[in-house]
């Protein structure tokens, strides 16, 4: 097969890893790409919001299967335009994607279909949502509807940082653009968080590993959201029969239901959830792989990831394609100074070939740049640096002594990735 990366950043690079240990893959290509792949795919600069120059692109190079990483190209429609071309693609067709496109479809359909999520209401003007937040009080949760890179979510703990928030999202300022016009204004849940990613031909579902996140900056969960500044797996919280209770309480209904809708799904559903004794909520729904999740999960899978990936696109998914290894996988993020906030770029990086040669250990781009053979910092999450070993504790200690290796000026990351594993 000839397969087709979209995307460069973490995600991307461990997708493409993995990808290049399939036998069945002749030729792999990314556009953009990014260096870490190096010597793995062919990377390809290319505009990748022009949908019908890619399908050109992928008619051209006779892809057989083209793997779309981020949300923003699936919620564009990507999916769709390449199935125009006959070509076909892993991920869920625009209206599918509206599940992570859209915090009020994605909610009014759990509301519809009985999936458990937090209590919520959808408010079209400043005013209401400011009485609403008013008559509900703290902590209480707001979301921005379109997507907003990650940006989109403010949990206020106090009354007037919700008003704030709404001041910023829906006020003068539309920090959002469009994306801000409305928000869905929820319930605070409290629990352990964790993602359940999950392959689906839009029939068949079959679980990965489930992962945990850490949102905040700092270590303790302290500071302002992420992308995500680490990652482990499997997460001790989602207990087997948690995680058939998600697939039976969430999952599945949740499938059948975009079915219903005529929206069928197929390609990667992450759930994020939040866990509370047996309670097991909906935080949110992505179209895609997470980051930096998929840095830990798919070090530990074990199958043929191309021939899973073209079976989800093709409506032949079986159980028995996804295998795992045993032990646990630890994923550090290596993030610019200043990250959340402003960074700068161009930082060079040293120490990545020495990091990357320990047993075990596998270094993923997420923000990098090569100028003149020398690799340099280009974002604000950097790097991923993952770990396998038998245990999680091992897993840990063996990423963090490869993150000792790694230098760049400012580099900040955090020495608790998963503490809440490990305070079990
Ligand atoms: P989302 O983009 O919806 O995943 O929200 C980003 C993060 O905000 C989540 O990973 C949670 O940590 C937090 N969050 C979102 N919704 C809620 C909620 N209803 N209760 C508590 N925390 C939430
Ligand atoms: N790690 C969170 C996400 O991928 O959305």
């Amino acid at each position: 097969m000839n397969v087709l990366v979209i995307g460069g950043g973490g995600r991307e690079h461990t997708i493409v890893w993995k990808l290049a240990q399939s036998p069945k893959v002749k030729k792999l290509y990314a556009i953009p790409g990014g260096p870490g792949m190096m010597g793995l795919a062919e990377c390809v600069p290319m505009d990748v919001t022009n949908l019908e120059g890619l399908a050109q692109w992928a008619e051209t190079h006779a892809i057989d299967l083209t793997v779309v990483g981020p949300e923003a190209p699936l919620v564009a429609g990507l999916v769709d335009v390449f199935e125009a071309h006959g070509l076909k693609a892993f991920g869920p067709k625009a209206k599918a994607a509206e599940i992570e496109g859209s915090k009020i479809f994605s909610k009014e359909l759990m509301e519809k279909y009985h999936v458990p999520t937090a209590f919520f209401k959808v408010c079209d003007s400043l005013d209401e949502a400011k009485a609403y937040v008013r008559e509900k009080g703290a902590p209480i949760v707001i979301k921005a509807d379109g997507l907003a890179a990650g940006k989109g979510v403010v949990v206020a703990m106090t009354e007037k940082e919700a008003l704030e928030a709404l001041e910023e999202m829906m006020g003068q300022e539309h920090r959002f653009g469009s994306a801000g016009s409305r928000v869905v204004i929820e319930e605070f849940m409290e629990g352990e968080e964790c993602s359940l990613l999950c392959f689906t031909d839009g029939k068949t579902i079959v679980p990965m590993i489930p992962a945990q996140d850490h949102k905040r900056v700092f270590d303790g969960d302290k500071g302002p959201n992420t992308g995500g500044m680490g990652a482990y797996a499997p997460a001790p919280v989602m207990t087997e029969a948690l995680k058939q209770k998600t697939l039976d309480t969430i999952i599945r209904p949740v499938i059948d239901a975009l079915e219903k809708e005529g929206r069928p799904y197929s390609g990667c559903l992450y759930a994020g959830l939040m866990i509370s004794g047996d309670s097991i909520k909906v935080v949110e729904f992505n179209c895609r792989f997470g980051d930096p999740e998929t840095q830990a999960v798919l070090p530990l899978f074990d199958g043929d990831l191309a021939e899973v990936m073209y079976a989800c696109a093709t409506g032949t998914l079986r159980p028995d394609m996804v295998k795992w290894k045993s032990g646990a996988a630890v994923c550090v993020v290596m993030a610019s100074g200043g990250y959340p906030g402003s960074y700068p770029k161009g930082i060079a990086i040293t120490g990545l070939e020495e990091a990357s040669k320990l047993e075990d250990v596998v270094v993923f781009h997420a923000g990098t740049k090569e100028v003149d053979g020398q690799i340099v910092t280009n974002g604000g999450r950097v790097l991923g640096v993952t770990a396998v070993d038998e245990t999680i504790a091992k897993a840990k200690e063996r990423a963090y002594g490869a993150v000792e290796r790694i230098h760049f000026e400012g580099a900040q990351y955090r020495k608790d990735i998963a503490w809440r594993a490990l305070n079990r």
